[in-house]
């Protein structure tokens, strides 16, 4: 494919990795829409993601993230994608953005150590790691899920490591790839 055709890019990796704040960068250098996914479902729900997953439960918001990343995908036109980090774990979430035409799938990727570190300062603010009490459970935590996660991120069309990198490097770089 041309790389000038790709104007849709989806950014996975797993729960702060930067995806939304290098997506947004990303989208302002190029002037692109950004989409976050987890937004849509705030919106849509009135609710916080921790409200919806205390007052709902986890299957509800997987069945809405699936739907609402369904009709983003059907409608999409020139965007960023910052999706939630679980997104292409579940349902037919993977195999729906990798049929998307034109759309590449980018995974920041960042070792368990240094996810635990930047997660560590807002736990409370993650309905799936708020009731890790010590960084050492988070760290456990993180390095089962993380394991378990990468089979499918690592399907991703681009693998970045975002390891000791700033959102901007990572913006560019990943900007770069594609224009
Ligand atoms: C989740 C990650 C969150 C959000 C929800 C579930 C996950 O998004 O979608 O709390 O399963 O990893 P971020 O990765 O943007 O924090």
């Amino acid at each position: 494919m041309d790389k000038l055709e790709i104007m849709k890019i989806a950014l996975c990796g797993y729960m702060g990795c930067g995806k939304s704040t290098v997506s947004q960068l990303i989208a302002s250098k190029k002037g692109l829409n950004f989409v976050e996914t987890d937004l849509k479902i705030e919106k849509q729900e009135n609710l916080s993601i921790s409200e919806i997953f205390t007052q709902k439960g986890e299957i509800y918001f997987r069945k809405q993230e699936n739907l609402i990343l369904k009709n983003l995908l059907d409608n999409l036109d020139e965007s960023v994608l910052s999706l939630g980090g679980g997104t292409p774990c579940y349902a037919n979430n993977l195999q729906m953005l990798k049929e998307t035409q034109d759309l590449k799938l980018v995974y920041l990727k960042l070792t368990a150590a240094n996810l635990t570190n930047r997660l560590w300062s807002e736990t409370h603010q993650r309905p799936l790691i708020s009731h890790l009490s010590s960084k050492e459970l988070l760290d456990e935590y993180v390095r089962k899920h993380l394991f378990e996660r990468q089979y499918y991120y690592l399907q991703s069309d681009y693998i970045i490591d975002a390891n000791d990198k700033s959102a901007e490097e990572l913006s560019d770089e990943i900007i770069n790839l594609f224009y």
